[in-house]
């Protein structure tokens, strides 16, 4: 199989989640990527078969990594088999490999992605029982091949998805505490937070530690794929196993020791020990200090540091008094955070105000459905005087 690219460069998009797609272009820049463009929720971007691979296995944001195929215009059921039948699927994978969709429709004709899925499978299937006298079969859960199907209107993308299981999986995370934020949604809040990976990290409403685990492997230089087992790609067959293997090869040159000190805590001792569960996984729980505490106890290291937390919301979490949580946890970064920055994401606006602290900088998050403020603020000496002038802008 070839991509038809005559400079041999793929055209790529890397999928991501609302408001890290700065992060993620940032990210793709880093590793060599050509004429990016920031979209929504995506990036585009250039590059070669390398790259691909190293996107992969090293962006922190992306969810997923698309080569977009064909781009048809199509107005009835009848375009769209044509459409798809017309792609030499055969050349990308075989009848004896096994396939799946995702799909998504927008203002189309077609409301429902599950009938462009099923009408798109019959095109795939009777191409090949043409062309080769067999079909492939559709997989669900474990496809070999999978295929993205973007509708927006009447423009349909086809594109083949290389990662294969969403880039979030990083395959450390084996315990759940309550209502745990995205791998992807972590790495990219401790990116926007512009921690530097060498000053103190902390988390003092840890849960299972998702935050921490993505502190560690950046301070590490890890790879946000290191402990996956597989991505798309390997499946394909023009996988090229010694390019991957250079690829891996050269991220073992680039990691280092952690020089910071990154530390966790949470009320709830259950929660800590997921945390900690995942940091084994990870390898990493000798790296990353861990007790059981109230925020409210909690006494930092000095200065300069980064905390970044996600306490709850009372949306998924009850807290008896939510408002009294938010307030407890300005006190506590006015009187002995003196030094840090500090970075807080919530979807109850009212309760972020009860912090009390004008912010440096707010984004727009989303944690699942949950649309979310994540908020900066700099404790630098004096910060009790900086009074919460801005609050009404968050
Ligand atoms: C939304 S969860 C954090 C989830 C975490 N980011 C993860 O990925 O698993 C909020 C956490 O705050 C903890 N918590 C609530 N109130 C606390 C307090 N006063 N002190 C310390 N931890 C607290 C809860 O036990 C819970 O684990």
């Amino acid at each position: 199989m070839s991509f038809d690219y005559p400079s041999g460069k793929l055209n790529m998009l890397a999928k991501c989640p609302s408001g890290l797609e700065g992060v993620l272009a940032s990210e793709l820049e880093m590793l060599g990527g050509e004429n990016i463009s920031i979209l929504n929720r995506a990036v585009a971007f250039e590059g070669d078969k390398r790259l691909l691979y190293a996107a992969n296995y090293h962006c922190r944001t992306a969810l997923r990594i698309l080569v977009p195929i064909k781009q048809f215009s199509i107005l009835t059921e009848q375009d769209l088999y044509t459409a798809v039948k017309s792609v030499k699927w055969e050349d990308y994978f075989s009848a004896d490999q096994t396939f799946a969709f995702d799909s998504t429709v927008n203002q189309s004709v077609f409301t429902h992605s599950h009938y462009v899925s099923q009408r798109a499978k019959d095109a795939i299937a009777d191409r090949f029982r043409e062309k080769t006298g067999k079909r492939p079969s559709v997989d669900t859960e474990n496809p070999d091949f999978k295929i993205n199907i973007h509708l927006s209107r009447n423009e349909l993308n086809l594109s083949f998805d290389s990662s294969g299981d969403s880039l979030h999986k990083r395959g450390y995370h084996i315990s759940n505490a309550e209502a745990p934020l995205s791998e992807v949604l972590a790495a990219g809040m401790i990116l926007l937070s512009g921690w530097d990976g060498r000053s103190t990290f902390m988390d003092p409403m840890c849960g299972s530690g998702t935050l921490l685990t993505e502190a560690a492997m950046i301070a590490m230089n890890l790879p946000a794929g290191y402990f996956r087992q597989e991505f798309g790609f390997m499946r394909w067959k023009d996988f090229n196993k010694p390019l991957w293997e250079d690829v891996l090869d050269e991220s073992l040159e680039e990691q280092t020791d952690i020089e910071a000190e990154i530390l966790g805590s949470d009320m709830s001792a259950q929660n800590l020990r997921s945390a900690e569960a995942n940091l084994k996984q990870a390898r990493l729980h000798k790296d990353v200090r861990l007790s059981v505490s109230k925020f409210q106890d909690v006494v930092p290291p000095e200065g300069p540091g980064t905390l970044v937390t996600n306490p709850p919301y009372g949306e998924r979490i009850q807290v008896d008094d939510i408002i009294e949580l938010y307030r407890d946890l300005g006190n506590v970064l006015k009187r002995r955070f003196s030094g840090y920055k500090a970075w807080v994401i919530s979807s109850d606006l009212r309760a972020v105000k009860m912090i009390g602290l004008k912010p440096m900088k707010k984004h727009v998050l989303f944690n699942g459905p949950l649309e979310c403020r994540f908020v900066g603020f700099d404790l630098y000496d004096g910060s009790r005087r900086g009074g919460n002038r801005d609050q009404d802008n968050l």
